[in-house]
């Protein structure tokens, strides 16, 4: 099965999930060669849309594209006309104009890429909506996961920090309890959504979480451009509470447990500099690793190609 768009991770089968890692692992295999670029996606045109800041989702995906050897092209937003005032719906028109295959979005709106999804034949790719859903993240979670978990069933993984408003958070969880990974959340009671699905475990005590014994910790960012209130009393708090300070950090590599971050990283607030050298901190994996699955998911989709016209 293919599909046109790829807006979030509950509507994908498992298989599905799985057949887009499995394809990631060549694409990987690809960048160990002196010629890292594959004709599949030769002839079609790729364009990147964020209005939103990005380091890595925006460079991964331009990275990917170009080693199909697609088209890229990156809407500048701050110099487009949006600061004029411009809709998303009218860019899009314009942009669609131009016969784009691929869409690839960001926007600090939850359902904006799926309103472009409805708008357009070419094939759309939510790169982060709001808090909502950060699909091709997840998969690059989950693909690094099996690197190190070949078998992630029964693996225990505990995000830290930021749920509520993690899109990640809610795009990773829901993906690797696909893969039959247990999944726990710690945090901040008012940063630990009590709706949502009641298998994931939830934690406000950094110990208790502890003791649950994970094979994994992901590490998110405090998202204050998102908070309208404050969640909790200070960072210095927060990193008191809940960070991997130097001698949480010593307890962690004792254990053996492995980090994750999708970045960008605060040092100092979730984590102590010395984790970014640890043996199995995965954060530089995640990033290369991102490249390779979003060369899978730009694979496998299929844009309406052809004509390519507003619908609505
Ligand atoms: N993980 C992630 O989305 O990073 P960027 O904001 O740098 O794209």
């Amino acid at each position: 099965m293919t599909r046109k768009d790829l807006l979030d991770i509950e509507s994908l089968r498992r298989e599905e999930i799985e057949h887009l890692l499995d394809q990631a692992a060549p694409f990987k295999e690809l960048f160990t060669r002196s010629v890292k670029k594959v004709p599949a996606l030769k002839g079609k045109s790729v364009l990147t849309l964020f209005y939103e800041p990005s380091t890595r989702t925006l460079s991964s995906f331009e990275v990917a594209a170009k080693r199909l050897s697609a088209d890229v092209t990156t809407f500048d937003v701050p110099q487009s006309s949006v600061v004029k005032g411009e809709s998303v719906r009218d860019t899009i028109a314009t942009l669609q104009a131009m016969r784009t295959d691929y869409i690839i979005v960001r926007n600090q709106m939850a359902g904006i890429p799926l309103a472009i999804a409805r708008a357009t034949k070419a094939s759309v790719i939510n790169a982060g909506d709001g808090a909502h859903a950060h699909p091709t993240q997840a998969l690059l979670d989950g693909f690094t996961f099996k690197e190190v978990f070949p078998e992630p069933a029964g693996k225990k993984l505990l995000l830290v920090g930021d749920i509520l408003h993690s899109r990640v958070a809610r795009s990773t969880s829901t993906l690797m309890r696909k893969l039959g990974v247990e999944v726990a959340w710690l945090g901040p009671g008012s940063l630990v959504p009590k709706h949502g699905p009641s298998e994931i475990k939830r934690f406000t005590d950094y110990d208790e979480a502890m003791k649950w014994s994970p094979d994994a910790i992901y590490l998110l960012r405090i998202q204050m451009e998102r908070q309208s209130a404050p969640f909790f009393p200070s960072l210095r708090e927060y990193t008191k509470l809940y960070g991997v300070t130097q001698e949480r950090f010593k307890r962690i590599s004792d254990q053996g447990i492995y980090i994750m971050h999708p970045g960008p990283v605060n040092r100092g607030v979730e984590l102590c500099d010395d984790v970014m050298t640890y043996q199995r901190c995965l954060i530089d994996q995640q990033v290369e690793n991102g490249i390779a699955a979003r060369m899978a998911v730009l694979y496998w989709l299929k844009p309406n190609t052809g004509e390519n016209t507003i619908l609505a």
